[in-house]
């Protein structure tokens, strides 16, 4: 039994459960004195946090507000001179990371562009584009990586037809967005962040100044040609469009592939599956509650906030883990159990409250479509060879899954 918590300990990035476990009843508001963080592991308490955005601000000078710091991770610091370079980049409002009324009309002016119908009306080509990758995959041989063949590619190359970026552009679009993510939420590097984020920010600018002059049927155009009295400055469209990856891709990528990590672990689940396909949208809601991307998000308080017998003083940062108030058995009977059968939960993988995810009806299509097209090829997968984790205490996915599919 573990008798305190250590965010970036190997075996906890390994496996959190457990320790998730030992927080919700041991020490439920947590405080952290060498990160500064106080983290919050039972449900309702991680809820009150996401909901309550009067007292828990967004705006935490964490990833995003100040690229030169990693909050999770103390011993990542950049070099003093890519630091320096980090605080000239522009800083336009971030959806993620501002707080009412910033966020409120950021909010307005990107939703439209989320909406259910448009997102919906993706669903063919998300078919095809999966169906050309699993005939890539099997025309390989029953040996493939579900990580490189299926769950990164996808929404990645996803995200660069809604964006409009044209097929040639997009391999080298996928590794900026790799860089760029790597770092910001990964203990990866910050320097490859800063890499990515400014070629990103190049190609996107230019994208920016052609749109608003010939506006085409694509995301960015949308955005572009916004009629109202105030648009988005080509800043915050910039921030916007990088944004979209950084939120949108790995999350997606490591939905998959916990998904199908999960269902390998449970036989059970993984028969029913191949019985009926068209459990796959459960098999992913099952494992947004169960073993979701996102562990943990970051807040700040603006007050001194009080949970039980412990208060938290204002100016301080909180990491609400949500993939624990996922597993919390006050709230989600039998929680460590993966089941088909629970219909959709109030799990938070997708947060709660103002900054509820706009890309969760996307997420869950493009996995549901992965999943459900790998069972209705009608081979078993099966792990061969260990899969590799990313070395991340709030991001949780695999960057290889190893599998033979016979
Ligand atoms: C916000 C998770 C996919 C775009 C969020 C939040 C979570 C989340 C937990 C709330 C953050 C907070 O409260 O601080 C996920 C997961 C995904 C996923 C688990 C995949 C399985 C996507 C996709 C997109 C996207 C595909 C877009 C293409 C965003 C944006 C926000 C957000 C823009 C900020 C919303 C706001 O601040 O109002 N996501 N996300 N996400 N997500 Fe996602």
């Amino acid at each position: 039994t573990p008798t305190r918590f250590d965010l970036n300990a190997p075996e906890v990035i390994a496996d959190p459960y457990p320790h998730y476990a030992w927080l919700r009843e041991h020490a439920p508001v947590y405080h952290d004195r060498d990160l500064g963080l106080w983290v919050l592991s039972r449900h309702d308490d991680v809820a009150t946090a996401l909901r309550d955005s009067d007292r828990f601000s967004s705006d935490t000078g964490g990833p995003w507000s100040d690229l030169s710091a990693n909050p999770f991770n103390p011993s990542m610091k950049v070099a003093a001179p890519v630091a320096r370079a980090a605080r000239r980049l522009p800083a336009p409002r971030v959806l993620l990371t501002s707080d009412p009324p910033d966020h409120t009309m950021l909010r307005r002016k990107v939703s439209r562009a989320f909406t259910p119908r448009r997102i919906a009306s993706w669903e063919p080509r998300i078919r095809q584009i999966t169906e050309r990758l699993l005939s890539q995959m099997t025309a390989r041989g029953g040996r493939v990586d579900l990580v490189r063949d299926l769950a990164s590619p996808l929404p990645t190359t996803v995200i660069a037809e809604m964006m409009g970026v044209p097929p040639e552009r997009q391999d080298r679009f996928r590794r900026w967005s790799d860089k760029a993510i790597d770092g910001l939420l990964t203990n990866g590097s910050l320097r490859s962040t800063l890499h990515g984020t400014a070629a990103m920010s190049a190609y996107f600018a230019a994208a920016v100044r052609k749109r608003r002059r010939n506006p085409r049927d694509d995301l960015i155009s949308l955005l572009v040609t916004d009629g109202d009295e105030a648009p988005l400055s080509a800043g915050e469209l910039v921030t916007f469009c990088i944004l979209l990856l950084v939120a949108g891709n790995e999350t997606t990528t490591n939905l998959i592939s916990n998904t199908m990590l999960a269902l390998m672990d449970n036989p059970r689940a993984m028969e029913m599956l191949q019985a009926d396909p068209g459990l796959a949208g459960a098999a992913v809601e099952e494992t947004l509650r169960y073993d979701g991307p996102g562990q943990g998000l970051l807040r700040l308080t603006k007050a001194d906030v009080t949970f039980g017998d412990v208060t938290i003083p204002a100016g301080h940062r909180v990491l609400p883990l949500i993939a624990s108030a996922n597993r919390d058995p006050r709230r989600h009977p039998d929680p460590d159990a993966f089941r088909l059968d629970r219909g959709r939960t109030d799990h938070l993988a997708f947060g709660t409250g103002i900054h509820f995810c706009i890309g969760h009806a996307l997420a869950r299509l493009e996995s549901t479509v992965a999943i459900e097209s790998l069972a209705r090829l009608g081979l078993t997968p099966r792990p061969a060879g260990t899969p590799e984790r990313i070395n991340s205490p709030v991001l949780r996915g695999l960057r290889t899954l190893p599998l033979t599919l016979t």
